[in-house]
């Protein structure tokens, strides 16, 4: 990756114009991809057309329309009734497999439209109903100075999939997914995701390298924090940091070994009284090898 960046700088290129140009020519693979699409097979999916930015935006589209307002009166009741605890001071709600949607991601009656996104169909789970307030982030008990300031300053951003285990909340890869979708519920530009394009391929770099030496069987026990961190540092350093808003009708595709975040509540920004709620679905892969080789 710093060769290949070495090489842009030689040409006089610069690392956002290059993946801005792939960008759209992501676009046109995409549909172009679109017509072959029912004749591709095989588990797990792979929605290859982000696989160069790391990120894809779909949509509007009528029929993710359909489906967000369907959602949107499910997942306002889930976000009531459940017992589940705010965070940050009371302005995150994580909404872990809140929305009370089919396997088949169909809400209400309404089917996830899978065409229209580019993914094979494959079970899914309730989605993750991740919704801010007003001030996030706020400081609270359960996290330290260090992790609320770099919430604030870098956006909690983080790889999927790595939990803090143990004393010493060591990173080990836990929750293998095979891709991460967003689906924005309500009509807000409110603390956006964050997402830092190509950050993806510096991480799956890093990561390979560092579990190189220990069997693939053992992969998901191993202590990765030195690795992950200082690569999240080199991706800090070198790729863009891209917002990326959205609504209903809307959908955001990421690379499972993407860099993301939320971004702070800025003033002036606004959104419902149930708060800025996107919908996230992140099926998971066979093995933690796959997670970690395939492309
Ligand atoms: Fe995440």
């Amino acid at each position: 990756m710093c060769n290949f960046l070495a090489a842009l700088d030689e040409f006089r290129v610069s690392p956002k114009f290059f993946l801005e140009f792939i960008g759209v020519f992501n676009d046109f693979v995409a549909g172009a991809f679109a017509f072959g699409r029912r004749r591709i097979h095989g588990h797990p999916p792979r929605p290859w057309p982000v696989m160069l930015t790391g990120w894809r935006r779909i949509g509007p589209h009528p029929l993710l329309l359909d489906w967000a307002k369907a959602a949107h009166p499910l997942a306002v009741r889930a976000l009531r009734d459940t017992d589940q605890p705010l965070r940050c001071g009371g302005t995150w709600a994580v909404g872990l497999d809140l929305l009370p949607n089919a396997p088949d991601g169909g809400i209400g009656g309404v089917p996830l439209p899978w065409e229209v996104l580019g993914l094979q169909a494959c079970a899914l789970h309730p989605a993750q109903l991740s919704t801010i307030h007003p001030g996030y982030p706020r400081p609270s008990a359960e996290e330290s100075e260090a992790a609320f300031r770099f919430r604030l300053k870098r956006d909690a951003a983080h790889l999927d999939g790595l939990l803090p285990i143990g004393p010493d909340r060591q990173r080990m890869i836990k929750e293998p997914h095979a891709w991460i979708l967003g689906l924005p519920l309500t009509a807000s530009q409110a603390s956006p995701l964050v997402v830092w394009e190509g950050s993806h391929l510096i991480m799956q770099d890093a990561l390979r390298a560092a579990l190189a030496p220990h069997p693939p069987e053992l992969w998901g026990d191993i202590d990765i924090t030195d690795a992950y961190q200082a690569a999240r540092a080199r991706v800090f350093q070198t790729c863009p940091r891209i917002e990326l808003p959205g609504g209903p009708g809307e959908a955001v595709l990421l690379h499972r070994h993407l860099i993301h975040g939320v971004a702070p509540w800025a003033k002036g920004d606004s959104a419902p009284a149930e708060g800025r709620v996107v919908a996230y679905f992140r099926p998971l892969m066979d093995s933690v090898r796959d997670w970690l080789l395939l492309d």
